[in-house]
Parts: structure tokens; C-alpha cells; sequence
């Protein structure tokens, strides 16, 4: 299926690994410019290098930036050129007892998590509804309604981003600009990769013995029973950023196995 993303100008926030990686290979692999984005200079051009290995017709290109740093965010913006698709896919999580959990623990997720795309989207949404034309993705969370307690500022944060995706939608009305939310579930990024082998160091368990565990004791709910690769959550997000999903406005699309449960 030609996803009809030729030329088109993408940028992901945090995007030098995990599903925003993959995101960026599944646009580079239609042949959307894409823009990824990490901490520093030297993991954008690693994982820039990765990615023209991978697809060596690519157009792509890299900012560094930090979301955790209001100046390098506003340079960002500045830098960025206009962009037909934004990918509002950074986030950081603290799993904690929520009588450990300090204010710049809550503070800090939530400057990433959920300002990265306010600030990203009042950026760039105004030149997407003069052009008729733009695709905004926030990547949000089975936590943010499932709510684990250990994740209680992580959950809030992803709430958070779905209520700001469903009223930044209400201002594309009659437009060809689309924005929605995505949500995906447990997801095998580098980093549940490492919790998965901590845990079997740990335990002296194998890796696919803490998985199973994870979904027989913890996430119950899971249709899927084991985590979705970051590959199965991009292309759906991938999807979602083409005209082909033109009648998708103000979702929240989930990814997540099925876990969050409901009828819709
Ligand atoms: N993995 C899951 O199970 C899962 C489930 C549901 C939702 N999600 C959501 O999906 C999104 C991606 O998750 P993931 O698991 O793929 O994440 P990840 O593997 O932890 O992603 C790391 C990426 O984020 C970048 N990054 C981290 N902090 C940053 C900051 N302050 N500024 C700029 N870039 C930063 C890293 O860049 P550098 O290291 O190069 O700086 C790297 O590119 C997040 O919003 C997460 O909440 C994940």
C-alpha cells in the first residue's frame, strides 16, 4: 500500500532510539524527510548513521535538543524547517512509591512529556492549518488509564497529553490537519529490553520467564501477553501520519494488546 507520504517533512521527538527510532525508519521507509532527535550531538549521528545504513536513499537529518531545557527547546523550534508531521513521541518514566516521589519527579516528567508537544504543536500548527495539510501524533500510554500506582506522575503525564491532543483536534475543524493520540502498551524498546535482562539477572530467571510473569502477574489485562515490538507500534503510528487516515481526528488509537480494555 503507497502510504502517499513522498516528501513529506516529519520530525519525532526522541528519536535516536526505542519507537520513536522505528517511527523514523517506518516514515524514512515511505519516503517522508524525516528529522530525529535526541539528547546529544552523538546519539543523533549514531542513530543517524543507523538509519542510512538501513534505507541509504534516506533523506534525513538530525537536532540535537533537550526537553528538559526550555532555551534548547525554543533553538529547536527555530532550527526545525515547516513541518508537515510532528511526532510528539518523548517521554520519560519513573516507576517509585508515590511517597518517594519528589516535586521535581513530577516536575520533570511533566516538562517532558507533556510541554514537549504543547510547546512543539503552538509551534507548528499554525503554518499546518495555513497549508491545509499536517498530521500531529501524541504518543501517549496504556498508563494513562490503566494508572499503575508506581507510575502515578508518569500516568498523569500521559493523561495529560490525550486531553491536550483531543482539544488542539477541536482546532483543526474543516481543515486537512489531523491530531491524535497514540497509545501503546508494553513495547520491547531498549529500555523495557534492559528491565527484562536486569530482572533475569536478578531472579536468575531467563528473560522470557520475567515476561511471562510481567503479563500473568502484572499486566493481566493484556490480549497480547507479551510486549509488542517497537516495529508493531510504528507502522500503525506510521499510518496515522498519512493522508490515508484522513478521517481520524481527535482519536486516541490504541496499540496497547488490548489492555486498557472498553468497548470503543
Ligand atoms: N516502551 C514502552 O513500553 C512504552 C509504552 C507506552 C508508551 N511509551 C511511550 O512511547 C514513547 C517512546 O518510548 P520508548 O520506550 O521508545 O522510549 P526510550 O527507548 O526510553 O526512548 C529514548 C529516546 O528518547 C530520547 N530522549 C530521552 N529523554 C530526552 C530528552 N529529555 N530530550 C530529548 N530526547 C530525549 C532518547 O534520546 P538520547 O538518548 O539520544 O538523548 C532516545 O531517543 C514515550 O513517550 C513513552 O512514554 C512507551
Amino acid at each position: 500500500m503507497d502510504l502517499k507520504l513522498k516528501n513529506k517533512t516529519a520530525f519525532i521527538s526522541g528519536s535516536t532510539a526505542g519507537i520513536g527510532f522505528a517511527i523514523a525508519k517506518g516514515l524514512l521507509n515511505e519516503g517522508a524527510k524525516v528529522i530525529i532527535n535526541g539528547r546529544s550531538e552523538q546519539s543523533v549521528e549514531v542513530a543517524l548513521n543507523k538509519l542510512r545504513k538501513i534505507n541509504s536513499n534516506a533523506d534525513i537529518s538530525g537536532f540535537a535538543a533537550d526537553f528538559s531545557n526550555i532555551e534548547e527547546v525554543k533553538s529547536l523550534c527555530e532550527d526545525l524547517p515547516d513541518l508537515d508531521i510532528l511526532v510528539n513521541n518523548v517521554g520519560i518514566y519513573k516507576s517509585a512509591s508515590f511517597f518517594e516521589m519528589d516535586d521535581s519527579d513530577w516536575q520533570e516528567q511533566y516538562e517532558i512529556n507533556v510541554m514537549s508537544g504543547v510547546r512543539l504543536s503552538r509551534y507548528f500548527l499554525p503554518n499546518m492549518l495555513k497549508q491545509n495539510w499536517g498530521r500531529i501524533l501524541f504518543v501517549s500510554s496504556e498508563c494513562a488509564e490503566l494508572v499503575p500506582p508506581d507510575m502515578l506522575a508518569y500516568s498523569m503525564t500521559k493523561t495529560a497529553m490525550l486531553s491536550v491532543a483531543k482539544g488542539l483536534a477541536q482546532l483543526t475543524k474543516s481543515s486537512g490537519v489531523t491530531i491524535n493520540s497514540i497509545i501503546p502498551g508494553s513495547t520491547l524498546s531498549e529500555g523495557a529490553e534492559q528491565f527484562l535482562e536486569d530482572e533475569a539477572v536478578k531472579s536468575g530467571k531467563t528473560k522470557a520467564a520475567i515476561e511471562a510473569d510481567f503479563f500473568k502477574d502484572v499486566r493481566t489485562s493484556s490480549l497480547l501477553q507479551r510486549f509488542a515490538s517497537v516495529d508493531e507500534v510504528a507502522s500503525t503510528t506510521v499510518y496515522y501520519c498519512s493522508p490515508l487516515a484522513s478521517a481520524t481526528n481527535g482519536a486516541a488509537i490504541k496499540i496497547e494488546g488490548g489492555s486498557t480494555g472498553g468497548l470503543i
